[in-house]
């Protein structure tokens, strides 16, 4: 599976829900996350992100982000079409211990 990684936090640009042939990101506040039960491992999603949020659980970068993807996509509602970013998400894009601010 591919997971939504800390650098969407606050940037939340949206650009992978409009490509996943399947339909598996679900929204939160500022954060966005992928159903690892639903991923079909396509990849697709991956480039397509302005902030590089998204890798495969297998990389370095998706330590404990495999774990929060799976439960935050139990109770988020799904997201298929492009919203509005924060209109400060280009300010948070590569800003470091986002984490804390992931909203729940
Ligand atoms: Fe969707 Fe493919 Fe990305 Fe998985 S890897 S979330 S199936 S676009
Ligand atoms: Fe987040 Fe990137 Fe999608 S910033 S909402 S994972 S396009």
């Amino acid at each position: 599976t591919y997971v939504v990684t800390e650098n969407c936090i606050r940037c939340k640009y949206m650009d992978c829900v409009e490509v996943c042939p399947v339909d598996c990101f679900y929204a939160g506040e500022n954060f966005l996350v992928i159903n690892p039960e639903e991923c079909i491992d396509c990849g697709v999603c991956e480039p397509e992100c302005p902030a590089e949020a998204i890798f495969p659980d297998s990389d370095d970068r998706s330590a404990d982000w495999l774990e929060i993807n799976t439960e935050l996509s139990k109770s988020w509602p799904n997201m298929t079409r492009k919203g509005t970013s924060p209109v400060d998400a280009d300010e948070w894009n590569g800003k470091e211990d986002k984490k804390a601010m992931l909203s729940k």
